[in-house]
């Protein structure tokens, strides 16, 4: 029962205990030896490509983490036409059949865990605690996925209809899938997308991240090992504007999922529109400008804790973090100052370290647009606080996490993709106001609210749209099968990942009426 009390979650790991750090030690020790390779991985095979570049750490721009290969244009053509063959026996094996599949990847994915949060963490800069966060969604998707096949593509489904004609439906996949992933989270949405696709009958070609190759390499690997026809799922390295482009406007494509940015989402939704040929599904997962709402009954202490995790944990690189908290003008000096004093306690360091709280940020590129934002925050809001990264700064793309009290609540137009807070005091007679300048953006992915008054947070819920709201909580870590993800708006496309209509846009539906 996928929807019941017998679902599991994979186990995680306690850092706490000393044998489960060792393990962990040993595990990234290991992967430092390494020098990896990725590059496109066609019929099970790992082709030259278009060449490999080094691929260096987050966390250390010294730390080589291997060479990468681009896909050429004939490796995408290749891997779309192996595909396109073995797809149909695929979708003919049925949900159950497919589940088998998914299932012994989950097991696999869990199996290597330690293996995979080291790989994470140098190569994605995340802590042992969101790399080990972000394996066990990966392995959640798995099983709940091969559970919504098993239940929703196993056969007809029979309708009521006349005396003499039987009325039947069923879902099909419908051929091959472009599974489009981010860098942020490399392995879980890499691999909920691609499982997705496969459970509802497609093959995949998957691009994953350029910044984030070897995560997705390894995945690929292992679908493969847990006895996936290789010709299903293909990887192809590259650059969106290249490689993505390829992938999206090839003629044997039946649908796109996507995760990223909005502008990014809106470039593949423009190269769909001008193909010829069927009209193609698009799944987005776009950006967030998430707020969270704080009454002045909310206790203090729970709206810091979960505002930090929010904002600034995962180095507020997640498109369900928080970027503005709403503090009312009463409660607005105590909260930000605890909130300050929060941020100094944070430890910046290697994310393989058990103790640290914040890694890097991705790349270069993204510790230079964080950087300019603080610069507008210097000259437009009140920087709070800004912790600085000290000697990771030299080191790796470390940006030091920052609160900023911000002048007008729709002072931020777009998402800010990193670890800065941006608080505004709000004055409660004029709460209707600010609650429609965040709504007027018009992004719809999280939303919190802090309260002991029923009456505040459905006030705000049906000001602000969003797809996932928390009440009295932090507003990340959404569990699949638990909190089904995905906005609304600019937010996002839907269906939502890790939920019961996941699969749904990933195939096409039969009805069947026969007269006897
Ligand atoms: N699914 C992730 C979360 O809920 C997305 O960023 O935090």
């Amino acid at each position: 029962d996928i929807y019941g009390p017998k679902r599991k979650n994979p186990l995680g790991r306690d850092y706490a205990i000393l044998a489960e750090q060792k393990r962990a030690d040993e595990a990234s020790k290991a992967i430092a030896r390494e020098t990896l390779t990725a590059g496109p991985i066609v019929g099970g095979k790992l082709l030259a490509g278009a060449g490999a570049q080094p691929l260096h750490s987050p966390v250390d721009r010294g730390w080589l983490i291997g060479g990468v290969s681009d896909a050429t244009l004939a490796d995408v053509d290749q891997a779309a036409r192996r595909a396109a063959k073995a797809q149909r026996a695929w979708d003919d094996r049925g949900g159950k059949g497919r589940a088998k599949v998914l299932r012994a990847m989950g097991d696999a994915l869990e199996r290597d865990m330690d293996r995979l949060v080291a790989l994470l963490s140098r190569e994605a800069g995340k802590t042992l605690n969101d790399g080990v966060a972000e394996v066990r969604e990966a392995v959640d998707f798995c099983r709940y996925y091969a559970g919504l096949a098993e239940k929703q593509f196993s056969g007809f489904e029979t309708l009521p209809g006349p005396v003499g004609e039987t009325n039947q439906l069923e879902l099909r996949g419908r051929g091959t899938f472009a599974c489009i992933s981010p860098w942020n989270f490399p392995l879980a949405i890499f691999t909920g997308q691609i499982a997705a696709a496969l459970a509802a009958g497609n093959a995949v070609l998957a691009k994953p991240a350029e910044q984030t190759p070897f995560v997705a390499a390894e995945a690929v690997r292992l679908f493969h090992k847990a006895g996936l026809d290789p010709d299903l799922l293909a990887l192809l390295p590259g650059e969106g504007a290249t490689v993505g482009q390829a992938i999206v406007t090839h003629p044997l494509i039946s649908g796109v999922a996507f995760t990223g940015g909005t502008d990014t989402a809106r470039a593949i939704n423009r190269a769909l529109a001008n193909r010829d040929g069927p009209i193609l599904p698009f799944i987005a997962e776009t950006g967030g400008l998430n707020g969270l709402f704080a009454d002045t009954t909310a206790l203090k202490e729970q709206v810091v804790d979960d505002v930090i995790v929010s904002a600034i944990g995962s180095a507020g690189q997640r498109c369900s973090a928080l970027r503005v908290l709403f503090v009312p003008k009463d409660s607005a000096n105590e909260l930000i100052a605890t909130l300050a004093g929060a941020l100094d306690a944070l430890v910046i360091g290697d994310p393989a370290e058990p103790g640290t709280d914040i890694g890097p940020v991705i790349d270069e590129a993204a510790r230079a647009d964080l950087e300019a934002h603080v610069q507008r925050l210097e000259k437009e809001a009140k920087i709070i606080r800004r912790i600085d990264p000290g000697v990771w700064g030299a080191k790796g793309s470390y940006f030091g996490p920052v609160i900023a009290e911000v002048p007008r609540p729709d002072f931020l137009e777009k998402e800010v993709f990193g670890p800065i807070l941006h608080v505004y005091r709000y004055d409660p007679a004029d709460l209707h106001k600010v609650t429609a300048s965040l709504a007027n953006r018009g992004y719809g992915l999280t939303l919190g609210v802090h309260t002991r008054i029923e009456r505040f947070s459905e006030e705000v819920r049906a000001a602000v749209p969003a797809g996932n709201v928390y009440v009295n909580r932090s507003i990340i870590g959404a569990v699949v099968g638990v909190q089904p993800f995905g906005g609304e708006g600019l937010s996002g496309t839907g269906p939502k990942a890790g939920g019961p209509h996941a699969l749904l846009r990933y195939a096409v539906e039969r009805a069947l009426s026969v007269n006897i």
